[in-house]
């Protein structure tokens, strides 16, 4: 005879697998023993004479043949039957819990959401028919053990039964009835111990619920009561400890990032999922159990959230010199979103999917792949902990984070690794978790919205009122939220809108009045332009695609974070929400805080440079201004934009245009020097040309013009030239530097141009004050203030200041015609000789000048007093 067995506790997947295996084997007889669940003894008395049982003692076990046992695979965990007949009769078991011996032929162990449905897979191949009585209680099994399909335990095939299960008829009604039972009086008593005397302790950072409760009689349905204590008390680890009889049972169950159960369980001899397990102590007291469980938790908190029982391995890698198409082929056949890049077993980088096929969008498919990873690869210890790994991956922005056991690369762990984890509770997501801090930091930010400007703050306020009217969402974004942050000053503000930015920038410009708006229909986006020079922008970063006006806020969220990733850096990728409810919430996705308090600009991504060239002068502007460094990699990206050629792409006008608010920067002499450093200028010029950026006036408050000349001042007018063919300078500008090289050529000319210590052994009599009239004489005082600021010039040209600022001429033309000169050049000439007279000291008064001129007039203009030239110019 073939008899079918399971566990003790009977529930509805073991009646159900019992039931099922009897269809399998139809001369089989099911036998059980001790009590089982309420519910299930009240469905067996409710179908006794569809169930016929047999107990142990009425089998004949020198007569069985073979034994199948169901929902377990440990016979002594089966009816209380002596071991030694067991060892003697072949076994075949169908199981779902975890089993970590080797598998033989008769053994039906695999880790799905209920045994019921391994048994339901066989009958489906054997196209044995059943009742609806047998499908309903098949399903009712299946229900029962995966929670109505919600367990993380429920797989496909358990779903796929259920339905097979419908299809023969099973009446979910039913189903529905004996799930749903209320509590027996002896089971509420339970609970309200359980409620009662549990706690929730910490281990290593994980909280698990623990109770205990005592009752002289044996009440089943702990299971149900642990779902229950769980629901009430939210505990995403729960331990009860119950007394009842003799014996000692522990329930441990888990959700979410609770611990793996079973392996506490085990230590206790007993067993069950990593969700639910389950183990009965005999000859121990609650004390003694629970005292065992504190110590057990405590040693294996630690170990169970280790990213190395979660990550990947063995990792697939890629080498650094492998081209980016070849990367992209690798990417694509394994499905990947990166690769880690890997020279001799050591992680030299990553790459993700993204900037790959950005790389191969820009023509660089041949290149390889080391000139475009991330080199600071961003790693873990194979010992950390995964929510550190999760803290790791929301603070970069990062979706792959290489595992690291004694330096060597050991896996990979995927958010998607991480989220399985989570998955289900109330863990912080990115999201959230950048919620989180934005929260923190909200205070701050509205102490420092208190320190704006009354203009900035109304119009703050307007914008407000405009979004909420409208049910927009409304973020201040990008340099305003930087420069608030750095509590510099700051003017313009930069508006992204979850809707329609046209309808915002209309309804704001009705409020606020005196305000011209113009509107880019290709971008969707509009300016709001004030009467004082300043302006707003406003941006949509909805798309066409998305118009539903209630949408969810994480719908929403992402939006505005794509709107931040395609910005240059982190420290300009800062949002702050302008909406009252969330007014002041800052939405900081890739760490620009951080890079602000560190002072670093760093890109959003390797491709950034490439994308977008100008932000290659971007970056050691801002650089430059608030004193900062470029991060290593963001450093390392710019040099390999650089030899991509990028700056080519630039068009003179735009080069021209980042150039101009280079040189209405404070600090452009040292944005510059990194400009020349890094080799900036000499790909764009196409030439080494001697720039000069050490100037100390190039980082002082000076106009743009003067700045240029100054860093212009070492070249001569070819070099200019060159730069000329280069920048598409304001007409003005260009003017007045020609001019300057023009005098400059001249001074030069003179000889008086020299080294500092040269410069020093002109005396200033030796300087012709008469030959630097001709090139100094009438010059905007701008080019005089730059030859005075250079030390190659500034000794004389300050002797020539000084001497033109004691002329005090009074003749003029009309004194001369009064003194009977005719209209004509001789006017000229006479005044030209007047001045230099002064300039030379030859006259100090107006006495001394009325008598040059009479007597210049006596000896005739053709007369002239020695040493006179004619002067034409
Ligand atoms: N931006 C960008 N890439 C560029 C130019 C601009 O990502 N090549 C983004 C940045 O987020 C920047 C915002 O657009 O913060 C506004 O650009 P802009 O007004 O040029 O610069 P600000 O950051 O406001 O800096 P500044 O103080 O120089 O005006």
């Amino acid at each position: 005879m073939i008899v079918i067995l399971t566990h003790r506790q009977m529930d509805f997947d073991a009646l159900a697998s019992m039931v099922a295996a009897q269809k399998i084997f139809p001369d089989s007889f099911m036998v059980v023993d001790g009590k089982s669940n309420p519910y299930v003894q009240d469905f067996i008395a409710l179908a006794k004479d569809r169930l016929p049982f047999l107990r142990p003692k009425d089998v004949d076990w020198t007569r069985v043949e073979k034994i199948v046992l169901v929902d377990t695979h440990n016979l002594q965990r089966a009816a209380g039957i002596k071991e030694e007949v067991f060892d003697q009769i072949p076994l075949i078991v169908y199981d779902h819990h975890p089993y970590y011996g080797s598998l033989t032929d008769q053994m039906h162990i695999e880790s799905i959401g209920s045994c019921t449905t391994l048994l339901i897979e066989e009958i489906r191949k054997m196209a044995i028919q059943l009742s609806p009585f047998e499908a309903t209680l098949l399903a009712l099994g299946i229900y029962d053990d995966t929670g109505s399909l919600l367990f993380e335990s429920t797989t496909v095939r358990d779903v796929k039964a259920v339905a097979y299960l419908l299809e023969q008829g099973a009446n979910l009604g039913v189903v529905a009835e004996y799930l749903r039972k209320p509590l027996i009086e002896d089971q509420k008593e339970l609970l309200q111990q359980l409620l009662d005397n549990g706690k929730t302790k910490d281990f290593q950072g994980q909280p698990v619920y623990i109770s205990w409760a005592e009752g002289d009689e044996y009440v089943g349905g702990l299971a149900l009561l642990a779902h229950r204590v769980g629901e009430m008390e939210g505990a995403e680890t729960l331990f009860l400890v119950v007394q009842m009889e003799n014996r000692v049972y522990l329930v441990g169950r888990s959700r979410g990032r609770g611990l793996e159960v079973n392996r506490i369980v085990q230590t206790f001899g007993g067993a069950g999922h990593a969700r639910a397990a389950s183990a009965t102590v005999k000859n121990a007291s609650v004390d003694e159990i629970l005292k065992q469980l504190d110590g057990e938790l405590e040693r294996q908190a630690h170990r169970i959230n280790r990213v190395k029982d979660i990550m990947s391995y063995p990792v697939k890698t890629v080498s650094p010199e492998m081209k980016l198409s070849e990367v992209e082929q690798i990417l694509l056949k394994y499905g990947h979103t990166g690769v880690p890049v890997a020279q001799e077993n050591q992680l030299v980088g990553i790459i993700s999917r993204r900037d790959v096929d950005k790389a191969i969008k820009h023509g660089l498919a041949h290149a390889p792949v080391k000139g475009f990873m991330t080199k600071d690869v961003v790693v873990v210890d194979a010992g950390s902990s995964w929510e550190d790994v999760q803290r790791t991956m929301v603070q970069h922005d990062i979706g792959r984070v290489p595992v690291l056991e004694d330096g060597k690369l050991a896996g990979i762990v995927s958010r998607s690794d991480i989220l399985r984890i989570v998955h289900g509770s109330a863990v912080p997501t990115e999201m959230s978790l950048t919620r989180h801090r934005s929260l923190a930091m909200r205070e701050d930010i509205l102490h420092l919205f208190e320190e704006l400007p009354e203009r900035i703050r109304s119009l703050l306020g307007s914008a407000q009122q405009v979004a909420d009217e409208l049910g927009y969402s409304v973020f201040v974004v990008g340099g305003f939220v930087r420069d608030i942050l750095l509590k510099v000053p700051t003017q313009d503000l930069d508006f992204v809108i979850e809707g329609d930015g046209h309808a915002f920038a209309r309804a704001l410009a009705d409020q606020l009045q005196d305000v011209q708006v113009v509107f880019h229909d290709q971008f969707g986006t509009a300016r709001l332009d004030f009467s004082d020079g300043s302006h707003l922008d406003v941006a949509s970063s909805r798309r066409e695609d998305y118009s539903s006006p209630g949408a969810l806020p994480q719908v929403e969220e992402s939006r505005l974070r794509d709107d931040m990733f395609r910005r240059d850096f982190t420290i300009n990728a800062m949002a702050i929400a302008i909406n009252s409810i969330h007014y002041g919430e800052l939405v900081d996705y890739y760490g620009g805080l951080r890079d602000l308090k560190q002072g670093e600009i760093r890109f959003l991504h390797n491709l950034s440079f490439i994308e977008d060239p100008t932000r290659i002068l971007r970056a050691l502007r801002f650089a430059g201004r608030y004193g900062f460094r470029l991060a290593k990699e963001t450093r390392e990206g710019l040099y390999t934009a650089l030899d991509a050629g990028v700056l080519q792409k630039l068009s003179i006008e735009r080069f021209t245009e980042e150039f101009m608010h280079m040189l209405s920067e404070l600090k452009f002499g040292v944005m510059g020097e990194s400009m020349l450093l890094m080799g900036v200028l000499r790909k764009w010029f196409g030439a080494e040309l001697p720039w000069d950026f050490t100037h100390p006036k190039l980082n002082q408050e000076i106009s743009p013009e003067r700045k240029l000349l100054i860093s212009l001042r070492r070249m001569d007018k070819s070099q200019f030239e060159k730069v000329q063919e280069k920048l598409r300078l304001p007409r003005e500008i260009k003017g007045i530097a020609y001019k300057y090289f023009d005098v400059m050529t001249g001074l030069i000319s003179l000889g008086i141009a020299g080294e500092p210590s040269e410069a020093s052994s002109y005396s200033k009599e030796k300087i012709s004050l008469r030959s630097l009239d001709q090139y100094l004489e009438g010059i905007p005082a701008i080019l005089m203030e730059v030859f005075l600021w250079d030390e190659r010039f500034c000794d004389s040209v300050e002797t020539y200041v000084e001497a033109v600022n004691g002329i005090h001429q009074t003749t003029d033309g009309m004194t001369l015609r009064q003194w009977g000169v005719k209209e004509g050049p001789d006017i000229g000439r006479i005044l030209k000789a007047v001045r230099l007279a002064w300039l030379e000291g030859k006259i100090h008064t107006g006495e001394e000048e009325k008598e040059f001129v009479l007597s210049f007039l006596k000896g005739g203009l053709s007369n002239r007093p020695k040493g006179e030239t004619t002067c034409s110019t």
